[in-house]
């Protein structure tokens, strides 16, 4: 274990470790940004690996530990990890479907420490709800999960993913938000990675539904002052600038996959002839430090025209990288998603056509499925 690299000048340490702890989730949502090839439970980290991976992190600098996936509480062994989180002083946020075993393990959660709890909700109508999460009765479950949270006193954040099947239900997820208890809402745009990128079409909403969910957003964050705050991710495809993806590559976080890959975003996997490091293999240390896809889009040195020489670049570090991929066929391209981006009006035009027609069927997250990312050698654009 543990090969010897080199050191390179010591970077500033990540805040955040994002610990997919497994990609098995009763949920099957078409938005999912987890890769298409998904692990298969043969492959997990097993106990222990985690919990050194969680103590090399705090003597990392890292903060926050997201236990998340697919679904966390999926794992047997989540009591145990979360519970070296607290022992660690990691402050530990489950991100949880809350359907499965999410309800009967909460309570046990609790007592090792747990500090936060994000609650996905896939619509306010619990039909809506089931058919973009593809199961049965999950509203219920959800529903009964954030009243047990509150009743506990742990924090409760609900995340909504956005897309035209539910746009017309961010007044009903705010008044949701607020009749649990929850103390903060995510109305998070989607963004297409993943199995998003492949369902674009079905997801994409168009300019004017999304200029009202956001007015709708800093209506109620008025309104709501001092009780329920609300972030707002908006649509990259519609956005005048690009978002700082991951707090920018190599920056604030690290992923890791269920199999123990490390990675600077969760879809970096998508970037091709990228070197990726394994846990099995590297202290996380050196992974963050040396690891040849940590280093790829550090700064700004990789960067072209017109980020390199944009006032923007260290703002927003000149987007996302796997969107570049996505839509420009070339990683290290100014992000199309921002308004200086030579491609802009081509997503622009994307968006509104893609909106424009009738959405077809949603492609399901399914482990072991045989869909292929419709990316091709040459730009989309
Ligand atoms: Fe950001 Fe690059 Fe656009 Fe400037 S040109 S705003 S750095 S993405
Ligand atoms: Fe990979 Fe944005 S999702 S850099």
């Amino acid at each position: 274990m543990n090969a010897v690299t080199p050191q390179r000048t010591a970077v500033p340490a990540p805040v955040g470790l994002l610990a997919e702890l497994t990609h098995r989730c009763p949920l099957r949502c078409p938005y999912c940004s987890n890769p298409l090839e998904l692990d298969r439970r043969s492959k997990e980290l097993d106990t222990e690996t985690w919990q050194r991976v969680l103590t090399e992190a705090a003597e990392l600098g890292v903060l926050h530990v997201h236990l998340s996936g697919g679904e966390p509480t999926a794992r047997q062994d989540i009591v145990a990890i979360t519970q070296t989180c607290a022992k660690l002083g990691l402050y530990s946020n489950l991100i949880t479907s809350g359907v499965g075993g999410a309800l009967e393990k909460l309570q046990a959660l609790y007592d090792v420490g747990l500090d936060h709890v994000q609650l996905s909700v896939q619509g306010v109508d619990a039909q809506n709800a089931e058919k973009i999460g593809g199961l049965k009765n999950a509203q219920p479950q959800k529903m009964k999960f954030a009243e047990t949270v509150v009743a506990l006193g742990l924090p409760l954040t609900l995340n909504s993913v956005i897309h035209r099947g539910n746009i017309h239900e961010v007044e009903g997820f705010i008044d949701l938000a607020v009749k649990m208890g929850a103390k903060r809402l995510e109305v998070a745009h989607t963004q297409y990675y993943g199995w998003a990128y492949v369902n674009r079409a079905a997801l994409m909403p168009n300019k004017a539904e999304v200029d009202r969910s956001i007015r709708i957003v800093e209506a109620a964050r008025e309104r709501l002052k001092g009780q329920l705050v609300i972030d707002l991710v908006v649509p990259d495809y519609y956005a005048k600038y690009p978002k700082a993806c991951a707090g920018g590559w190599g920056r604030k976080l690290m992923n890791v996959t269920p199999q123990g890959k490390v990675l600077p975003c969760h879809a970096a996997e998508m970037i091709p002839n990228l070197e990726f490091w394994y846990v099995t293999e590297h202290s996380l240390r050196d992974i963050w430090t040396n690891a040849p896809a940590f280093t790829a889009y550090r700064g700004t040195d990789w960067m072209q025209e017109p980020c390199r020489s944009c006032d923007r670049r260290e703002k927003d570090w000149g987007g996302c990288r796997c969107q570049a991929l996505a839509l420009a066929g070339d990683a290290a391209a100014t992000d199309p998603a921002c308004s200086l981006s030579p491609l802009h009006a081509k997503v622009r035009a994307l968006a509104a056509e893609e909106a424009a027609e009738n959405p077809p069927d949603y492609v399901y997250r399914t482990i072991g499925s045989n869909v292929r990312s419709p990316l091709k050698e040459e730009a989309p654009l």
